[in-house]
């Protein structure tokens, strides 16, 4: 949520800026604004909408300042407007200051600075933040380098919640503050220059060498240098982490949306997140990994933490881990989890999926797991996010950065990084699972499979053609196809704003069955030879009230019965959403693009949600 650069160097920063803004518009996209070290003092340029307008304010090219933050906003406090859009500055603009996180205590805050004598021109949070600093700073009767470090400090200490805040001073017109605490924030390191931003995709353009902040960590940061300081202001030594990302991975390569692209990726992501972990005749390997039978016999339960997408691949993942390993697998939404007091101990395992890294729910319920004695293990697509930092272990998808809001090779990625997980402790157990040379042979199978899942994508567009006006669609499925009926409807929701439920196939006579009528349309999804018969009497159940229906299945079934049917590979019933999702994400992007919505962009929504 909120997306922020800066740059502080030679080069004109206002078109680094925006170029940036651009790159994370992604996080946030209600208002975008820059503040820039110009001769006469900082400038400020800001206003509601997207970054285009910003680049439409008379003025913004003139800027020819080298130093230089910038933000986009997603909504919390205060509705998307040019006075709540960021930077802000505090009464006698000495500072500006972006801001992405929130802080609890701002109402007190506010009043602490008002009984002072500030005035306030915006509804947000943010506000009170440089006229924070500006009290310390004027009430520091030294006048040393260190004084507008100090102010950030004393400040950043009355702040209750989070923040990832980019600060200038016109008093220090070669220098910017950074600082974050439970908010992502990184900064790249150039020649001569430095770059700061929300994410590392970004501004991987511009460097490879990375330097990732613990929380209340401090820099100075000058053209060449970055100084660390600790929260009591001691200098610290820290080195930059080379991320050996590819930064064409942020651009679209001519598909006409980054969701497209990211389907069409899967194939890549699967093959690069299978890496060398295992060959068929080869036992599976993690390298930062190093369970013993010991431990893992000790455990009594598994607890699978994350949001949304990332949850939706845990519920895909109970089934592989209890099947394999014997072990009662409990999957828990991460806001839920971190307020119901979960029965959490050193006998727990807890595995938090989190694409980003940085989703706030997720990495407060590792906290909590760890406090209450349980060892910890991230799952995340971005090398040294937040949730990485934290558990005692982490692991990694390979999918390359995911632009696009809606998720899709990073859900699939999970599914295979935890199935390999489960046959890894599962061989550490040493139990006896026959079916796992065959499990690993499909699994190394998977990337071709999806490759062949892809071209049935015009037969998914003519359905849409036919559906996208509805204003009500049903996911249904049995087992492990009930999991991906709920991530199909998710996906559906997020771009298409249709109206959509998922529901376990055998649920629906007792109650939503009520809600079928002529020309609704149900989408049901059956892979487990175990369960299709049973869910093909659901799905006639549906037909028979005048449901319109579209299956995907990889058994060989009677097509005759249904409006539309997508036969997809036959692989192990493990991994088999892998491949049964990937008609459902076609399916709503093109229903997404039917209507001529934003894809990538929905409305409200924004890719990594670090506040709770
Ligand atoms: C849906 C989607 C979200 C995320 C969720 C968790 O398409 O992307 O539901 O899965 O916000 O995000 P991460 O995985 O970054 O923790």
């Amino acid at each position: 949520m909120c997306g922020i650069v800066g740059y502080i160097g030679t080069k004109k920063a206002s078109p680094i800026l925006i170029n940036g803004l651009l790159r994370l518009e992604y996080r946030g996209y209600d208002s975008a604004g820059i503040s820039t070290v110009e001769k006469n003092g900082l400038s400020i340029m800001k206003d509601k909408g997207r970054v285009l307008n910003l680049t439409k304010l008379e003025g913004i090219d003139d800027l020819e300042g080298t130093i230089g933050i910038a933000h986009t906003r997603w909504a919390t406090h205060g509705k998307p407007s040019p006075e709540n859009s960021h930077p802000h500055q505090d009464n006698s603009k000495t500072f500006s200051v972006v801001h992405n996180g929130i802080i609890e205590n701002y109402h007190e805050l506010r009043k602490f600075l008002t009984d002072k004598g500030y005035t306030f021109y915006s509804q947000t949070d943010t506000e009170v933040i440089p006229n924070l600093i500006h009290y310390y700073y004027t009430n520091d009767k030294q006048n040393d380098t260190l004084k507008f470090l100090r102010a950030v400090r004393n400040a950043c200490f009355d702040l209750k919640g989070s923040f990832a805040l980019e600060i200038l001073c016109k008093n220090y017109p070669d220098n910017m503050i950074v600082v974050r605490k439970d908010s992502p924030l990184v900064i790249g390191k150039g020649m001569g220059e430095n770059y700061i931003s929300s994410d590392i995709p970004a501004i991987l353009s511009f460097t490879k060498d990375f330097y990732l902040l613990n929380d209340l960590e401090f820099v100075i940061l000058s053209r060449n240098e970055a100084k660390f300081y600790n929260k009591d202001l001691e200098p610290i030594d820290k080195k930059p982490k080379v991320i050996e990302w590819n930064a064409s991975s942020a651009e679209k390569e001519g598909y006409e949306d980054f969701m497209l692209k990211e389907i069409y990726e899967q194939p890549t992501a699967i093959r690069e997140t299978i890496g060398a972990k295992f060959s068929e005749n080869s036992k599976c390997e993690f390298e930062n990994l190093n369970f013993t039978k010991e431990y893992l016999s000790s455990l009594n339960k598994i607890y699978i933490v994350a949001c949304g997408t990332a949850m939706h691949a845990g519920l895909v993942a109970k089934n592989a881990i209890e099947k394999l390993c014997k072990i009662e697998t409990e999957i828990d939404i991460a806001s839920e989890f971190r307020y119901r007091d979960p029965l959490v101990d050193e006998k727990t395992l807890c595995i938090f999926i989190s694409q980003s890294g940085e989703t706030a729910d997720t990495i407060a319920a590792l906290k909590l797991s760890k406090e209450k004695g349980a060892k910890t293990l991230a799952i995340s697509n971005v090398i040294g996010s937040s949730i990485t930092r934290e558990a005692d272990y982490a692991i990694y998808t390979h999918a390359g950065s995911e632009i696009a809001v809606a998720s899709t090779k990073a859900y699939t990625s999970q599914v295979v990084l935890l199935v390999i997980l489960a046959i890894y402790f599962a061989e550490i157990l040493e139990l006896d699972n026959s079916y796992v040379t065959n499990l690993k042979k499909e699994i190394l199978e998977l990337p071709k499979k999806i490759e062949e899942t892809l071209k049935l994508s015009e037969k998914i567009k003519e359905f849409s053609k036919k559906v996208y006006q509805e204003h009500d669609i049903f996911f249904i499925g049995r087992g492990i196809d009930e999991t991906v009926a709920k991530e199909g409807s998710l996906k559906l929701k997020e771009i298409s704003y249709i109206h959509s439920e998922s529901y376990a196939a055998g649920e629906l006579k007792h109650g939503p069955i009520a809600l079928i009528e002529n020309g609704v349309t149900v989408i049901g999804i059956m892979t487990d030879p175990n369960l299709v018969e049973k869910t093909i009497s659901n799905i006639q159940e549906v037909i028979t009230r005048g449901a319109k229906t579209l299956v995907i299945t990889n058994q060989p079934i009677d097509t005759s019965m249904f409006d539309m049917m997508i036969q997809i590979p036959d692989t192990h019933p493990f991994i088999s959403p892998i491949l049964s999702i990937i008609p459902l994400q076609l399916f709503s992007y093109y229903i997404s693009k039917e209507k001529g919505l934003d894809v990538d962009k929905p409305r409200n929504l924004a890719k990594s949600v670090t506040v709770e």
